[in-house]
Formats: structure tokens, sequence, C-alpha cells
């Protein structure tokens, strides 16, 4: 059965005491999750070793990084390596974020790289794609993603994308209230798994979990996730309300 995922990513946002509230909340709230399904919490990298220990005894709990280098270690002032992620017992990181490639320019060939440190040092990489508002309104959407994955995904063997899970998050949707409708998000994610499945072959693309991003929250959580392939989400703003986001995790597990 594909794996479901609830993940948050808080940004840049919070400072201790609140990254450690908005955690105690969590740690506190009751799920009933099943196997296949987890939660992500991807805080600043600052707070994510607190994290760690605070979600250690939940076992379909798992912490990420929002972000790591190109390189493993060396003279790269400010930046945090995938070793360094791993060491700490972090085990999912996103990579190529849309605020990661439009503030920071990531390129694909960034990206690419970012992919082949964190495989190799055991971290689950959560990709991210997903047009402009531009392009959506030239119905380019498909073209676009395809292209992402090309540039950054597909020099990957099969046994390493089996360790990717990928996030369409459409760049209109992210902070702007107006969330993909079910059909949007379904015919994307069903077409990114078609690209997938003429690369790699169906079976890896059908056990690949899929998530939705942009303007996720409680109010539309159980539609997206009620399509066929869409396998969670990846939330930003609504993660940050914890009540809000304990709703969002409840959807995956109704
Ligand atoms: P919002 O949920 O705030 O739209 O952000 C989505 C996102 O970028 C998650 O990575």
């Amino acid at each position: 059965m594909r794996k479901k995922i609830a993940a948050a990513n808080w940004k840049m946002n919070g400072t201790l005491t609140e990254a450690r509230q908005l955690a105690e909340a969590l740690v506190h709230a009751s799920f009933s999750l099943h196997d296949h399904q987890q939660v992500v919490i991807c805080p600043p990298f600052v707070y994510l070793m607190m994290l760690r220990e605070m979600f250690a005894q939940q076992p379909h709990w798992h912490i990420g990084a929002q972000n790591c280098f190109t390189e493993v270690s060396g003279a790269y002032t400010g930046e945090i390596s995938a070793a360094m992620l791993a060491s700490i017992g972090v085990e999912y990181v996103i990579i190529g974020h849309s605020e990661r490639r439009q503030y920071f320019h990531e390129t694909g060939d960034m990206l690419a790289r970012k992919l082949d440190v964190a495989l190799q040092h055991g971290l689950k990489p959560i990709f991210c794609c997903g047009e402009p508002l531009d392009v959506r309104q030239q119905e380019g959407q498909d073209a676009y993603v395809l292209q992402q994955l090309q540039d950054s995904v597909f020099h990957l063997s099969a046994e390493q994308l089996s360790r990717l899970v990928i996030a369409y998050e459409p760049v209109w949707a992210i902070g702007t209230g107006l969330n993909a409708t079910p059909e949007q998000a379904q015919q994307m994610h069903a077409f990114i798994r078609s690209c997938l499945a003429e690369q790699y072959g169906a079976e890896i693309a059908q056990s690949l979990t899929i998530l939705y991003g942009g303007s996720l929250k409680a109010a539309n959580a159980a539609e997206l996730f009620a399509c066929p392939d869409v396998d969670g989400g990846l939330v930003g703003g609504a993660s940050l309300k914890a009540a809000e986001f304990i709703q969002i995790v409840h959807a995956l597990s109704a």
C-alpha cells in the first residue's frame, strides 16, 4: 500500500518558545494512524534536534529539514549538509521548494545534486515541483512539471527514485488561499505518475507517494486527500496552527 503523508513545512516561522508550544500541542493530540500513514514535521534547522527528541516516542511521526546544501562538507559558511542532518537523526528533507527556486535561484542542476547527496546519506527527499501562474494560464503546466522532473529527478536509478516523495505544489496556490481544486490536483498527480511510469515502469510509479501542497487547510484536506493519486499533503501556513494541522492529520487517517 502506498505511504500516505501529512507533512508540515513551518518555513521561517516561530521562535524557540513558539516552536516548542506548537510541537507540544501536536505531541499531546491523539491520533489513530495506520502503518502506511505518517506525519513529517519540517521546522527551521535550529529546532530539528529539539523536535526529534520530542517526537522520539511517536511511532508515526518523523522529522524533516527544509533544505540541504549540494556539498557534504567544507568552506560553505552558513550552509547545512545532508550528512549533518542524517547525523542528528533527521529522516526527510524538502528539496526544490518553489521559494528556494525563486528567492535563492536554485536551478534544476543544483536540485539534482541535492537529491544525490541527500540519498547518499540515507535521507528521504521530498522533491517539490509545480508551475507558476502564467504557465497555468497558458495551460503549460504538464510540460513545465515534466521539465522539472527531467532536470532534477530522471538521472536517478529506480532504487533511488523509490526513496523519494514527490510534492506537487502549484506556485499560484502557495500562500495565496487559492488551492488547486481536487480535479486540478488529481489531473496533475496522475500526470506526474504517468511521467514516472514512462521513465521507470508502472510498478514503481504506482508505489510512489505524491503529496499536494498549496493553501491546504482543514477545510479542504478531506476532498483533496480523497483523490486517488493524492497521497497526502505538504502544508505551509495551516501547519503553524496546531488545531488546524491536527484536523489535517485526521483527514489523512479518515
Ligand atoms: P501554504 O500551505 O502556506 O500555501 O504553503 C504551501 C507550501 O509551500 C508547503 O511547502
